[in-house]
């Protein structure tokens, strides 16, 4: 290959190896070092692996990637529901939506977080394909959404009592959907990835629970699919978490600790909404809210959506918390009281839009 050098002339790279070196500029007084890069930043490009088992669970995503378009989306046909029915399964996936919508955004901000952090290779990795995982399960909820009410969530014609009150709780629910981003934004600069990790836990526990019991109660075959396929993502999601606080946790200090306590209660608090039912923190709703979302999340229990009952729920939810308690008490942190499952723990106060770190 040719190229004009620094005098205009043409090089020709062709030249027996020796010519190379003659050709290169060495100082007298040696080469002058580069300035260090400033710190935040996403340089200097390196690969190096600390912990193989997170490199492997790469691997795992990349081998475990799945088309939502692929899906029988074809064979959900509205007509086999009720007007109420098809308006339920459509504000139930909104709700989800407020979740797996955020979950795209919230995990590149935190893959960039990762490599500013200059977080081990993999790390950076598996945030990559969290993120693009949560794309996925952005999509269903799409698809979902477009194939049983075309418009929906926000942008159908809501004509009778039912379909305004679905239509008015889903704007409440995006009103709190988007109360946390600035304060997450900060909280990737204020928290240690510790931190923010064990939020994503509970998350991912909760996640994983509600899909995995939700894709053996639904009737309708797509949803089967869907909330196999996403149940799986949100059990490597977990798997992911486990492995970077494995490494993370022997190192936090008892300030960072008591940092998680409350995490732990705000991601009960702000993860409540889909799995079971919010407590009256953080979540700015008006009275009726939780009334017409029992009617409107009936109605899709009854389409065959396989939403578990609210005794099943609170069960489900008590059974994630003990997965994460048992985790996080064996490495010395402390549980936040639940006084809503009857679970004791330490009163962290009150949660605020402040506390909450989005996850799912
Ligand atoms: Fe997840
Ligand atoms: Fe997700």
């Amino acid at each position: 290959m040719a190229r004009a050098n620094g005098n205009g002339r043409l090089a020709n790279a062709h030249h027996d190896g020796g010519s190379y070196e003659g050709r290169l500029i060495v100082p007298a007084s040696g080469f002058t070092p580069a300035p260090p890069v400033p710190r935040p930043n996403i340089f200097p490009l390196e690969w190096i692996t600390v912990t193989e088992p997170l490199a492997a669970l790469y691997e795992k995503a990349k081998r475990q990637s799945w088309n939502p378009s692929d899906l029988p989306w074809h064979a959900l046909d509205p007509a086999q529901f009720t007007p109420e029915q098809r308006l339920g399964i459509m504000y139930w996936y909104a709700t989800l939506a407020v979740f797996d919508g955020s979950g795209p955004a919230v995990f590149a901000a935190a893959m960039i977080h990762a490599y500013e952090a200059q977080a081990e290779d993999p790390i950076r990795k598996c945030f990559f394909t969290v993120a693009r995982d949560e794309v996925n399960h952005e999509e269903c909820c799409q698809r979902a959404i477009e194939r049983v009410m075309p418009g929906g969530p926000l942008r159908f014609e809501a004509r009778t009592a039912f379909e305004r009150a679905a239509l008015n709780n889903i704007q409440w629910l995006y009103h709190n959907g988007g109360r946390y981003w600035r304060g997450y934004t900060k909280s990737l600069d204020k928290y240690p990835l510790s931190v923010l990790f064990t939020s994503f836990l509970l998350g991912e526990v909760a996640a994983s629970t509600l899909f995995y019991g939700m894709s053996h109660r639904t009737t309708i075959p797509v949803f089967k699919e869907v909330f196999t396929k996403v149940g799986q993502d949100e059990s490597r999601h977990l798997a992911i978490c486990l492995k970077m606080l494995e490494n993370d946790w022997p190192g936090l200090v008892q300030e960072q600790k008591d940092l998680i306590t409350k995490q732990l209660r705000a991601g009960f608090v702000f993860l409540s909404m889909i799995l079971w039912e919010p407590p009256k923190q953080f979540w700015d709703l008006p009275d009726y809210f939780i009334p017409n979302h029992r009617v409107l999340i009936d109605a899709a229990r009854d389409a065959g959506l396989g939403v578990l009952t609210y005794d099943e729920q609170a069960a489900n939810w008590r059974l994630a918390i003990a997965r994460v308690r048992k985790i996080v008490e064996d490495w010395g942190i402390k549980f936040p009281a639940i006084p809503e499952l009857d679970l004791e723990g330490v009163d962290v106060g009150h949660i605020t839009a402040d506390d909450i770190i989005p996850v799912f």
